[in-house]
């Protein structure tokens, strides 16, 4: 798929803030893919249509678990992680987009994993600081991302912000994003 397709697709599908955090998490993503020598293409390809399937009904994100065979475990948590791997199952399966990375990508954007590759974790990144995000302390990511360099301890940052919130919401957490807490605890 080219950008331009990408685009519009995501712009038709998307409420408009949605969209337009979608264009921002792309245009972040390419900053950093500069910076870590990354694929600028497959970066913005995939940080346009990470959250392409955010606002699915529940029961339309719970058929296509089943559909695509994706692990089960999932529906078992916060629902909020279920758009990522449907929206990778919908890209490649319906609008056949063929590369893995982007796959990964979209798919672990709202879980992490232990092994991302370099175009999950800029895409796990971009999605929490792109610019139109202004939750407390992400300029200390930002300061990670673009000064320091570290982009494996801003991964362990987010994570470990993330289980905290999950923590005291209550919420159980998903298994793999546990997994990505400790892993990057260990390589950042
Ligand atoms: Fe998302
Ligand atoms: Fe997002």
């Amino acid at each position: 798929m080219k950008k331009k397709k990408a685009n519009k697709i995501v712009e038709e599908k998307l409420p408009k803030k949605r969209y337009e955090h979608s264009v921002r998490v792309a245009e972040t993503a390419v900053k950093m893919a500069k910076i870590y020598g990354g694929d600028a293409e497959k970066v913005e390809l995939a940080g346009l249509l990470h959250d392409y399937a955010k606002y699915d009904e529940l029961s339309k994100l719970y058929q296509m678990v089943t559909k695509y065979e994706l692990d089960n475990a999932l529906l078992a948590y916060n629902s909020e992680i279920l758009h990522g791997p449907v929206g990778a199952c919908i890209m490649k399966y319906e609008f056949g987009v063929e590369d893995e990375e982007i796959f990964l990508a979209i798919h672990n954007h709202t879980t992490g994993r232990e092994h991302m590759t370099l175009t999950e974790k800029i895409i796990f990144v971009a999605d929490y600081i792109e610019p139109g995000r202004q939750q407390p302390g992400v300029d200390d990511i930002r300061k990670m991302i673009f000064e320091e360099k570290k982009l494996d301890k801003a991964i362990y940052e987010i994570s470990k912000r993330t289980v905290l919130y999950l923590i005291e919401k209550d919420s159980a957490i998903y298994p793999k994003t546990i997994d990505c807490l400790n892993y990057y605890n260990l390589e950042k």
